[in-house]
């Protein structure tokens, strides 16, 4: 038999490129190994999305051992018909003998009236009756070799299933088409993608050619890297300080010394929030001792005696206490740290917001942790009014969906006036507290040498409390903590509507 093609990608990708096309139906039009063709596709397919294959099971006819002898050689009634003389017959028993499958080409022939039989001095002899046949049975299975079989009618493939000629089997095959990064040319494909260290090393790579980035291909959808409900929480929150003009306050200090957190915002030092069983101090190093000498002197002052219009507390203020290394227990220890940065370089109008943790020495339930994240936001300028305390709560809780809210008179030793904030929530149908705020008292203001007549607003809120009503859930470890539902995070929706 005749030597089987090879198939070359680069002639496969033309052929590709001109319509869709099975496997299969390539490597009999080709006359190739199926087994080749798909060592093409899976060789290509190994460089990216150029070509894309589905799988199928296909119908074919395939030609018997005996098919592709007739395919060779032609039908047993041809060679019958032509063993015999044209002239003088042959005698019937001689052709009996003499071919393979005599008996089968003589008796076709015969009904296909391609020969006679007649006595010539006694002895059967065979005479061909036309004087010239065409082997149709050999076009056929040419035609069936080839996989065009489209104009192969229904009863010629019984008839030659009959003999045995061919076989019908189901065989696997792919359908190929192009993929996203289809090109006619995939030599560059075939280039190192990477540098190695070796080529590094070498210097090799400053006259290597490189595969060429993709830059239009899809990226993998990523398994994990969903977000927990506490930090969608807070990247909307952040979004929406973001969109009202504020910048976020560096909160990277868990670790503040009782100056920022507490004696900087007018907080005595015999408060009872100074006291271990609020607050945590760290033992190792136990206290801060560079703090801004002149400022300290000034709150030191205010402290004791006033000044600014105040009294002052009257107590002996000491530095000792102020010195005391603590986790901060509130991110206003950031607001103040800001705050006289903002005095010492020229005084300009800011708006500053930040979402972290702070830390309180507190006995835990369900609702209550000795960690948790406040929302600080604060805003100096000339002219401020408690309604534009409130103008920006309502802006902001609308932003984040609540619409109704509340106010009630509080108390903070560093601000005055001092508002309770309270969101209705629509679901529960109750009003919540959502945090805690004020104007910055002169006594915490000036000292930090802020001008006379400007004025700080500032509060401070909860990121767990609103997400905890959010999501529904009634103990707090659901939300914070080592032991997490990560079905929870995985499914929960990538952003609500409600509140
Ligand atoms: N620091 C307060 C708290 O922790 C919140 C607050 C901030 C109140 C700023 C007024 C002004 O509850």
């Amino acid at each position: 038999s005749k030597p089987k093609m090879t198939l070359q990608e680069g002639n496969f990708l033309a052929l590709v490129n001109e319509k869709n096309i099975t496997s299969l139906l390539l490597a009999t039009q080709l006359d190739i190994d199926h087994q080749d063709v798909i060592g093409i596709i899976k060789s290509i397919q190994s460089l990216g999305d150029v070509i894309r294959t589905e799988q199928m099971e296909e119908n074919m006819w395939t030609l018997t051992q005996e098919g592709n002898g007739v395919l060779e050689r032609g039908s047993h009634e041809f060679m019958a018909y032509n063993f015999i003389n044209p002239d003088q017959g042959t005698p019937q028993q001689e052709l009996m003998k003499s071919i393979p499958n005599a008996k089968v080409g003589f008796n076709k022939a015969m009904s296909l009236g391609w020969i006679r039989i007649e006595k010539v001095a006694g002895i059967a002899t065979v005479f061909r009756n036309v004087d010239t046949v065409t082997d149709n049975v050999q076009q056929v299975l040419q035609m069936i070799s080839t996989g065009n079989i489209a104009s192969v009618g229904g009863d010629m493939l019984k008839n030659l299933k009959g003999r045995k000629l061919i076989v019908e089997s189901l065989i696997k095959s792919y359908f190929i088409s192009k993929g996203d990064e289809f090109m006619l040319d995939i030599s560059p494909l075939r280039l190192p993608a990477e540098i190695t260290a070796a080529m590094l090393a070498s210097n090799a790579w400053k006259q290597m050619e490189f595969k060429p980035l993709n830059l239009r291909a899809k990226g993998n959808l990523p398994q994990g890297g969903h977000l927990h409900p506490l930090l969608k929480g807070r990247a909307q929150m952040r979004q929406i300080f973001i969109e009202m003009g504020f910048s976020e306050m560096p909160t990277n200090n868990f670790v503040e010394c009782s100056f920022w957190n507490f004696d900087a915002l007018f907080q005595p030092q015999q408060h009872p929030a100074r006291d271990a069983h609020d607050t945590f101090f760290i033992s190792d190093p136990p206290l801060t001792t560079d703090l801004p000498q002149e400022y300290v002197e000034r709150v030191k002052r205010v402290h004791e005696s006033g000044g600014y219009g105040s009294t002052g507390y009257k107590y002996d203020w000491k530095i000792g206490e102020a010195q005391k290394n603590i986790l901060r227990t509130h991110t206003t220890a950031v607001s103040a740290r800001m705050l006289y940065k903002l005095a010492q370089d020229g005084f300009k109008p800011a708006k500053y917001f930040s979402i972290d943790r702070v830390f309180r020495n507190e006995t835990m339930d369900s609702t209550h942790l000795v960690e948790f994240h406040q929302v600080e936001g604060v805003v100096a300028d000339y002219n401020l009014t408690l309604g534009h305390l409130i103008g920006i709560f309502a802006e902001f809780f609308k932003k984040l969906g609540i619409e109704k809210l509340r106010f009630k008179p509080a108390y903070n030793p560093y601000t005055e006036p001092s508002l309770e904030i309270f969101g209705y929530h629509e679901g529960n149908k109750t009003w919540i507290e959502v945090g805690n705020s004020g104007v910055f008292r002169p006594e915490m203001l000036l000292p930090m040498g802020l001008p006379k007549d400007v004025v700080v607003l500032a509060w401070g809120l909860s990121l767990e409390r609103p997400i905890m009503i959010k999501y529904g859930f009634d103990n707090i470890r659901k939300l914070v903590g080592h032991k997490q539902d990560m079905e929870m995070i995985y499914n929960n929706p990538i952003c609500r509507l409600d509140f």
